[in-house]
């Protein structure tokens, strides 16, 4: 049967095509979504995968969002968490909400989706969660103390829990991406992206299905050797 994949914000962006290449691809995808109905609705229209609202930073809403999926579906195989917003500004200017706002996003779901998914992976033996870092959590970034902040805890989160999943199949890794065409790059000061654009050795933005495609390497089954690793898809901008 084919594994119950949940991707977090899953209908827009990199989202968007992590679901779609995923199903393509043989796994029975839902996807998570907060705000934006219309663009979920559409989303499930185009491509007949379902979707289901709910914050995945309040694990209350996680835990009834989880067992809604597992009692349409069958319980989740594989948790691509890629749910994240941003809130830049310089830390002068940032007030403690925004602050919040991101690392409760961004990170602390990780945690709520990674725990009300990690009891039946330990019971079948067999788990992939793949996290959604950035190079930002890499390398920093002016103007995103919180983000980087959140994108960084992602990484040290993904290498603690592939050691506690390592002995019961369970793999847990990161994707690290650059600048990638989405609404979100899209909405930094056309100025400031240029510049960023220009500091990229590839000398272009990357595409969603560029990341996908990671993903569903990273979740195959025969990937079973790969975990606590981080892959960088940034076109070369950060190199370590
Ligand atoms: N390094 C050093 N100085 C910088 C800088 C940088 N990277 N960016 C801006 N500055 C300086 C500017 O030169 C300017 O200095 P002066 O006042 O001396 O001229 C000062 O900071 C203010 O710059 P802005 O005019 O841009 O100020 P602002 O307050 O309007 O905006 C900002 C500040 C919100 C940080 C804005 O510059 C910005 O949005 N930057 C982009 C941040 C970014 O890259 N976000 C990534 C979003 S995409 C994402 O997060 C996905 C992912 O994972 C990669």
């Amino acid at each position: 049967m084919a594994r119950v994949a949940l991707v977090t914000g899953g209908t827009r962006g990199i989202g968007e095509a992590i679901s779609v290449t995923l199903k393509e691809n043989g796994y029975n995808v839902v996807a998570n979504y907060a705000g934006n109905a219309q663009a979920a609705e559409e989303f499930t229209k185009r491509t007949g995968i379902p979707a289901y609202k709910f914050d995945v930073g309040d694990f209350a809403a996680c835990e009834e969002g989880i067992k809604k999926i597992t009692a349409d579906h069958g319980p989740i195989e594989v948790l691509v968490n890629n749910a994240g917003i941003t809130r830049d500004t310089t830390i002068n200017r940032m007030d403690p909400q925004q602050w919040v706002d991101v690392i409760q996003t961004n990170l602390t779901s990780c945690f709520n989706l990674s725990r009300l998914v990690i009891e039946h992976m330990r019971e079948i033996g067999f788990g992939r969660i793949i996290n959604i870092g950035s190079i930002n959590g890499q390398a920093g970034q002016y103007g995103q103390v919180n983000y980087a902040a959140a994108k960084s805890g992602i990484h040290g989160f993904t290498k603690a829990l592939a050691q506690e999943g390592a002995a019961k199949g369970i793999t847990v890794n990161a994707i690290a991406p650059g600048y990638i065409d989405t609404d979100m790059v899209r909405a930094v000061p056309e100025n400031v992206l240029e510049k960023i654009i220009a500091g990229i050795p590839v000398k272009r933005l990357g595409k969603p299905e560029e990341i996908a495609d990671g993903v569903l390497f990273l979740a195959k089954d025969e990937s079973g050797f790969i975990t606590g690793s981080t892959l960088s898809i940034n076109g070369g901008q950060h190199m370590y």
